[in-house]
């Protein structure tokens, strides 16, 4: 190999393992890394590359399938419960993706292989994850995700909770048997209402209503899946399965049967045609209750689209076309600074508010000093913002126009110097982007932030004292950090608007559970900087008492895993400030777990999360409060008394007769201790 061959050879490795991640993160993850643009183009290099060098083919290259939502291995059986829970079932007919463009371009190379005269339909290219649905003798009997093209999981029972899916067909003649193709969907309005209950719950949000949706049909819940409201819309009928020659009269066909089919179709017979349908769409699309990102187009005729045929990856009588990613030129009116739990001012750009795929856009994160001076912006520039798939709009630059070129990047921007919320000195370390307000234990959103974060729930987790309520009794300076939490009394709490004596005795019931919370979540709940939920885990197990933990070296905390010098020397920072070990102190004195006992083990797995469920009976192995030790180490929890909320029953010898007559009408299983030291053991 020559020097240039082998740097080339380099670079297709290195693109093979970006797109496998990328592909990885986004179809199981359902996180994308990258930009759908940033995928295609490493995609397109990657296939230049194979295409001049066919001796480094390699059929396991990304640009040879489909990405995969499979967990694991694909099975290579007929039928198997894949990881995720779900029935692994072979598609009659391969799922494949389809090959994008982005100019007029590349449509017309498209078009200039297929036969003379053909027709095109142009149809929406929706955004959301493709699903295959199988009607036996008229009645939906699976409905397959895409998984990895071979292959997908059963989602039939999430499936049937989406209202615009019919279970039965409206015709007294159906097919034996007729598979229909289309899209699950989100609405924007269902994502944003997901996402802002996320929020609330502290629980990390979708980046876009695709995600969401992909991420709702993998549950295991369908009454949740139900709350979430998804729909569909049907695109595509493979196979012989109907003798029905072409794509347009299928989709009827399909219309008349009551499945949701998109009016948004239209037969083409030239570029001109095709580009005024894209152009039309790319302005009616934002007026859509749910996402597109471009148009599809499809030959017509069914003979045609036989004799085109297939590559590995997608058909070759089919093409995208993708919208541009959707940005838009606004107002920086003025540039305002939020000051965050661990005391990082982040810059954010108060916008004009514009239309932008979908929502209005008024702020944009600006992320700190070096970012504003790279694109050398002021108060009062127009700029562009950018909404990819990201959840948080992107300022991408301003207008060129502006005469830029003439001052030196970033000259005249000056970050504030004092904290905006407290005036304390703003200090900046080296190496790091952001500028810090160090005042913690004085600084108003710093001391809200810090107490947020403790009783939020994966902390200590007490429900009621929301960030309104913190604001309330912080302003009366009845909350003024984390220990005083354990002080209040009823009557602070009930005399504050909108709280009574009952949601006062909640909150107080709340708090005195929290004290049963086990050393690693209380770890986590101070708020230590960078020691988030995985890492107070490690480090709790290493240092099974804050005592021992207090008195670590550095050399001997950074020998935990995860644990780098900046975390170690947060750790010791943190017991090396008074007022912090002030409030362990009081903590301490309140009932707090600052150590592990004997039956409060550290969090082993969060095997039992969201789970209910009930002990009753008599065991041989462990004792009960063994087993709500267990339960509680594995994420579940532990209730007295089953009820529709009960996920399953720990049931031992001598189970009362009530308990086993009230499970059994409510349907609820019963599990004997062998098999639930099985189901946590692994
Ligand atoms: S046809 C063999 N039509 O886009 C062709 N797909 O990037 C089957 N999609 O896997 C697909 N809208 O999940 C088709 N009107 C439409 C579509 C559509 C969205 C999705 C589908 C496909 C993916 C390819």
């Amino acid at each position: 190999m020559t020097e240039q061959e082998k740097n080339q050879y380099t670079l297709l490795l290195n693109l093979r393992k970006e797109l496998e991640d990328a592909n990885y993160q986004y179809y199981v993850l359902n996180a994308p890394t990258l930009s759908d643009f940033a995928f295609d183009e490493k995609m397109r290099q990657l296939q230049q590359l194979e295409q001049e060098h066919p001796e480094w083919y390699d059929p396991n290259s990304p640009t040879q399938h489909v990405g995969s939502d499979l967990f694991g291995q694909p099975q290579s059986h007929h039928t198997k419960k894949s990881r995720s829970g779900f029935e692994q079932v072979k598609h009659r007919y391969p799922m494949l993706s389809l090959a994008n463009t982005y100019s007029r371009e590349e449509i017309e190379e498209w078009l200039r292989k297929l036969p003379t005269n053909v027709e095109i339909v142009c149809e929406l290219k929706y955004d959301g994850l493709g699903i295959s649905l199988w009607y036996e003798n008229g009645k939906l009997t699976r409905a397959l995700t895409r998984g990895d093209g071979t292959q997908g999981d059963d989602v039939i029972n999430n499936i049937l909770t989406i209202p615009n899916i019919p279970k039965q067909l409206k015709t007294s003649t159906p097919p034996q048997h007729v598979e229909i193709r289309g899209e699950v969907l989100m609405s924007w309005e269902s994502f944003e209402r997901l996402n802002k209950e996320r929020l609330e719950q502290e629980e990390s949000l979708f980046a876009n209503p695709r995600n969401a949706a992909s991420g709702t049909l993998k549950l295991q819940d369908t009454q949740e899946v139900a709350r979430r409201s998804l729909s569909a819309y049907l695109y595509y009928i493979p196979g012989n399965d109907v003798a029905i020659p072409t794509h347009q009269q299928r989709l009827a066909q399909a219309a008349q049967w009551g499945l949701p089919v998109s009016d948004a179709t239209q037969l083409c017979h030239s570029i001109d045609e095709v580009m005024h349908f894209i152009h039309y769409w790319d302005i009616e699309r934002k007026k859509l209750p749910v996402a597109t990102d471009g148009i599809v187009l499809k030959v017509n005729d069914l003979h045609q689209q036989d004799e085109l045929g297939y590559t590995a990856k997608s058909p070759r009588w089919a093409i995208a076309y993708k919208f541009p990613a959707e940005k838009q030129l606004t107002k920086l009116k003025h540039i305002s600074y939020q000051v965050g739990r661990t005391g990082v001012v982040t810059p954010v750009a108060n916008l004009e508010p514009i239309q932008l795929s979908g929502t209005i856009v008024q702020r944009a994160t600006l992320h700190n000093e070096d970012f504003i001076r790279q694109l050398n912006i002021q108060e009062g520039d127009m700029v562009w913002v950018e909404k990819g798939g990201e959840i948080i709009p992107k300022i991408i630059g301003k207008e060129s126009s502006q005469g830029d070129g003439v001052a030196v990047k970033g000259e005249g921007y000056q970050f504030p110097t004092v904290c905006p919320e407290c005036g304390a000195s703003l200090v900046r370390v080296e190496g790091e982007a952001a500028w810090r307000c160090p005042n913690e234990a004085g600084c108003p959103p710093q001391i809200k932030g810090k107490i947020e974060h403790f009783v939020s729930r994966k902390a200590m987790n007490i429900e009621g004292l929301g960030s309104e309520t913190i604001d309330l009794l912080y302003s009366q300076g009845l909350l003024n950090n984390i220990a005083d939490i354990y002080d209040l009394t009823q009557q602070d709490i009930a005399r504050q608007e909108r709280l009574g004596d009952k949601s006062a005795l909640n909150i107080l019931n709340s708090i005195q559970e929290s004290k049963k919370i086990p050393w690693a979540r209380v770890l986590f709940a101070l708020g230590i900087r960078m020691v988030g939920e995985t890492t107070a885990k490690k480090i709790a197990k290493r240092y099974p008492s804050i005592e021992q933990l207090q008195w670590a070296s550095l050399e001997q905390l950074i020998t935990i895993e995860d644990v780098g010098e900046q975390i170690a020397n947060n750790i010791i920072a943190y017991f090396n400030d008074l007022h912090n070990l002030d409030i362990v102190q009081r903590l301490l004195s309140a009932g707090v777990q600052f150590e592990t006992t004997a039956l409060q083990p550290t969090e082993l797995s969060n095997r039992l999360e969201g789970k209910t469920i009930v002990i009753s009976g008599v065991f041989s192995q462990h004792s009960r409060d063994e087993y709500k030790a267990m339960i509680e180490a594995h994420g579940g929890k532990n209730a007295g008394s089953i009820s529709k909320k009960t996920s399953f029953v720990l049931a031992g010898e001598n189970m009362g007769p009530e308990k086993k007559k009230k499970a059994e009408s409510l349907g609820i299983a019963l599990m004997n201790e062998d098999a639930f030291l099985k189901l946590i053991e692994d």
